[in-house]
């Protein structure tokens, strides 16, 4: 039975685990251990924690005899990535990359689209706003340099009071939300601007309608397309089958 060992911490990640233990394949989903209570994969191994960068993963890849290699991580996580390429060119273990497209404007949409958080906080200017800030407890330290603003802050784990912007409130929740509820905290909070990674696929899209709903700005950070990644978690899936038949094939 073909190994495969899939470096998750999305949704998307989870549910192609399933898919792909559903189809008989022994799959271990890898998770950084950075949070608390993770959802969980129903028929698949989990392991947490990191690998001690390509070498170790490379290891890790050798010891357990896998067979296929998925990425399947945020495509905000570009270091274990990077990882992932080096060690399955290091191990001989073919690598399916998923990287969801980025959201893309529509009319109506009002997004300043830029290129690193702390572009992000100067694209907020200099006049004091109300800012929601959904970018996740290690970016939100960017948002010190523009401490004018006054921020609403979601992340998933709590941000340590020494990274957040000198005013700002606090929310815990993971996602997904519903647009409905969305643009009823940002009425609730008289949000004047949202910010957020443009992390594409479903889960934080319900912000960016209920911002696009209300007529409201975004700042949207982008990140770099990843060359010969796929799209879906079907197509992922399928080209993990293929690769394991061919493994089959070799053996
Ligand atoms: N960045 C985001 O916006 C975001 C959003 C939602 C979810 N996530 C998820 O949260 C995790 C951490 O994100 P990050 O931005 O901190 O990643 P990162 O900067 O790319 O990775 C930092 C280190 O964490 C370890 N690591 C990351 N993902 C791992 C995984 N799936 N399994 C085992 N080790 C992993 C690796 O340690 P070693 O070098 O020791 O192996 C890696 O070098 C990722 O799994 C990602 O999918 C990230």
């Amino acid at each position: 039975m073909t190994r495969v060992l899939v470096l998750g911490g999305t949704a998307d990640a989870r549910a192609l685990a399933e898919r792909l233990a559903a189809r008989g394949l022994a799959v271990t989903l890898s998770l950084a251990g950075r949070t608390a209570a993770p959802r969980l994969p129903d028929g698949c191994a989990v392991r947490s924690g990191g690998f001690g960068g390509a070498a170790g993963l490379a290891d890790w890849l050798r010891a357990d005899g896998t067979g296929v290699l998925v990425d399947a991580t945020h495509p905000f996580a570009r270091r274990i990535s990077a990882n992932a390429a080096a060690a399955g060119a290091a191990a001989a273990v073919p690598l399916v990359v998923l990287d969801r497209p980025p959201w893309a404007a529509v009319d109506g949409d009002r997004w300043t689209r830029v290129a690193t958080m702390a572009e992000a906080a100067a694209a907020l200017g200099a006049t004091p706003r109300r800012v929601f800030l959904a970018v996740g407890r290690q970016e939100a330290g960017a948002f010190r340099a523009a401490p004018q603003h006054r921020y609403l802050v979601r992340s998933v784990e709590p941000v340590a009071t020494g990274d957040l912007p000198p005013t700002a409130t606090t929310i815990l929740a993971r996602g997904p939300f519903a647009e409905v509820d969305e643009r009823r905290l940002l009425i609730d909070h008289a949000i004047e601007v949202v910010v957020a990674k443009n992390s594409g696929g479903a889960a934080t899209d319900g912000m960016i309608a209920a911002a696009r709903a209300l007529g409201l700005p975004a700042v949207l950070v982008d990140r770099a397309a990843v060359a010969g990644a796929l799209a879906s978690v079907g197509e992922a899936e399928a080209a993990v089958l293929h690769c394991a038949a061919l493994a089959k094939r070799v053996v």
